[in-house]
């Protein structure tokens, strides 16, 4: 991540996220998946969930259970991030999975991948880095990293790489947990150079 760009974007956001709650349904009236996508989540998350900016990820095609079980998180506090957790303060559990399967029948726009990564980043996602005890992506996240919707393993395909890269490192220094710890683990056994790679290589996948 580049810092100059960072710090044009970081002050964006909290004039956004005023803004953004501003148009927060006060419930009981709940919005369909659907309102709520676009009068809230859109002004980071982008129009059907395809961010225009790796600042925020793409929600577009990305599993249902797991953007469910990402807003539980939040809510609970168990993953932490001040913007995500004030938008989820004030969704109940019926918005919460209308947007979800709002967001998860939309389809997530291409990415691309760097040519210079591609060997590295496909040998890590295909067949893991065995010497550092760091297993293959693609048993969880899918030969074509479309992720796996009944185990909630996150769709990897097309989403931006400076965004996998940054929760890379968040798991990497346990800033965000995973179930077991399998992330975290994983993460901690990833050089940068290799986590970058492997970030890129999925961005270019379908
Ligand atoms: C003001 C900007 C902003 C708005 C508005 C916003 N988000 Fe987010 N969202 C973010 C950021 C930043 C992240 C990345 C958090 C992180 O790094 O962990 C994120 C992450 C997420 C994630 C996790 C995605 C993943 O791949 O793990 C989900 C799910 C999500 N947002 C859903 C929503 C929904 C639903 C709404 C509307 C109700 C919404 N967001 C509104 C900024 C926003
Ligand atoms: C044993 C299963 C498993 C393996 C192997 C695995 N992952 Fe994951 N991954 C998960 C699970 C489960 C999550 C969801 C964690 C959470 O949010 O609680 C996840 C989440 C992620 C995320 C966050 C996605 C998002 O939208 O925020 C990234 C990035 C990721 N994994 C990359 C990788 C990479 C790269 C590899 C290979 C080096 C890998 N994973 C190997 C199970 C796995």
């Amino acid at each position: 991540m580049n810092r100059p760009r960072l710090a044009v974007v970081v002050p964006a956001l909290f004039l956004l996220v005023p803004m953004a709650l501003r148009a927060a349904p006060s419930s009981p009236s709940a919005l369909s998946g659907a309102g709520l996508a676009a009068h809230v989540c859109s002004a980071c998350h982008g129009p059907h969930g395809n961010s225009l900016t790796s600042s925020f990820p793409k929600l577009a095609g990305q599993g249902q259970a797991y953007l469910l079980m990402a807003l539980h998180e939040f809510k609970e506090g168990k993953r932490k991030n001040a913007i995500m957790q004030a938008m989820v303060a004030g969704l109940t559990s019926a918005e919460m999975k209308a947007v979800a399967a709002y967001f998860s029948a939309q389809k997530m726009s291409r990415g691309f991948a760097q040519k210079r990564d591609v060997a590295l980043g496909r040998r890590i996602y295909e067949g893991g880095l065995p010497k550092q005890h760091v297993p293959a992506c693609m048993a969880c996240h899918g030969a074509s990293g479309r992720g796996n919707e009944p185990a909630a393993y996150p769709r990897l395909a097309g989403q931006w790489s400076a965004y996998v890269y940054r929760q890379l490192v968040a798991f990497a220094h346990n800033r965000r947990p995973s179930p077991h710890g399998i992330m975290n683990y994983i993460a901690k056994r990833l050089t940068p150079a290799q986590m970058k790679a492997v970030a890129s290589y999925v961005e270019g996948l379908r």
